[in-house]
């Protein structure tokens, strides 16, 4: 690959950012990187201020949803290093979602170059305070052009970058739904495809309108098992015991879940990946051995779930001391921030 062209912005936005104030995903850095496949392979990647882009309105991504992305996080510790955590993992599930939306493979050297040059860029947008990070969008869609129901013939590969807080501020309240469903068996449910999250949109405010914040997805065919959590994955925990379902071409395979599993093994945590039902938690509840409730995702980690409703009736989670989800949030977030040993080698040094 050829060296990355790099235009730099005229005006930085660094200082009349509020970083007191990040919210999630509000604010984007000063550079983004662009990539477009054209005539069969992808061109030389570029870094680019941050700004409006121009396609065609027949680009098939207007018509078709031809659109992939992934959410990664980019970490300062107290020396100012910068880190990733596993990018290795979104690389490999961004060409899995490429895959199946038909969506040409993007080359490694691209993407890891590209984000390694425009961390380096954007440097001084990570921010450090405690619960932050730059929070990362790579994304692909097709910007060739076509009423045509069929793969464009071009594709722009971009990353964005967003200074970002928390993913959640308030306590999280779900839904378990019956009525509409994330996924189905041999869909698109595993892959980090824009429309997954578009057809959750509608349900999730009609939860909302109902006191919520996010909806629990349970199976397509029988609405008996729980899936995920909104745009995480979802773990329960029963008496000491930590439960979270199986990956399938309906659940995405997520990255802060991987790494979960592995995380509550090795602390000698009680772990089922098996399908597990509605009314296995429902009756826990009901008995007193349902502990916990929590949702993995990169921008979520770990987000403690504090009640749940089923046909009309909330249940509340209670509280523990001894919280499983307080436990090995301080565990991932620590080896992220390189507070810790990193005995997994999860930690991926950029600058
Ligand atoms: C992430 O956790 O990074 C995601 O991509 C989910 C998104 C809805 C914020």
């Amino acid at each position: 690959m050829n060296s990355i062209q790099i235009t730099h912005a005229k005006h930085s936005k660094l200082k009349s950012t509020d970083f007191k104030n990040l919210g999630f995903g509000k604010f984007f850095s000063d550079h983004m990187l662009i990539c477009d496949y054209k005539f069969g392979v992808w061109g030389a990647p570029e870094i680019i201020p941050f700004e409006a882009i121009s396609l065609m309105p027949s680009s098939k991504i207007f018509h078709y949803g031809q659109s992939i992305f992934e959410g990664m996080k980019a970490y300062k510790d107290k020396n100012s290093n910068t880190w990733l955590f596993r990018p290795d993992e979104n690389f490999k599930r961004l060409n899995k979602s490429a895959e199946r939306l038909a969506i040409p493979q993007l080359p490694k050297n691209i993407f890891f170059e590209g984000l390694i040059k425009l961390l380096n860029i954007d440097n001084d947008w990570i921010p450090s305070a405690e619960g932050s990070s730059l929070y990362i969008r790579p994304i692909i869609f097709a910007t060739g052009e076509g009423f045509h129901a069929s793969p464009a013939d071009a594709y722009r590969f971009m990353i964005a970058t967003a200074p970002s807080g928390p993913y959640f501020s308030g306590k999280v309240k779900v839904l378990i739904e019956e009525t509409y469903s994330r996924s189905a068996n041999g869909g698109v449910g595993f892959a980090k495809a824009g429309g997954n999250y578009a057809g959750q949109f509608y349900p999730t405010q009609l939860a909302i309108k109902k006191g919520y914040n996010q909806v629990i997805w349970t199976d397509d065919n029988t609405h008996e098992y729980i899936e995920e959590a909104g745009a995480m994955n979802i773990f329960i925990r029963i008496n000491d015991t930590l439960i979270t379902g199986p990956t399938s071409d309906r659940i995405l395979d997520g990255v802060t879940r991987k790494s979960i599993i592995q995380i509550a093994k090795n602390e000698g945590i009680n772990l089922e990946v098996r399908k597990f039902k509605v009314s296995e938690v429902i009756e826990a509840s009901n008995n007193g051995s349902l502990k916990e409730m929590f949702g993995t995702g990169t921008a979520a980690v770990i987000s403690p779930i504090s009640a749940y409703g089923y046909r009309g009736k909330d249940y509340i989670l209670p509280k523990n001391k001894d919280s499983y989800a307080t436990r090995l949030k301080k565990i991932i977030i620590d080896i992220q921030t390189n507070k810790s040993e990193d005995s997994y080698k999860w930690r991926f040094k950029v600058c």
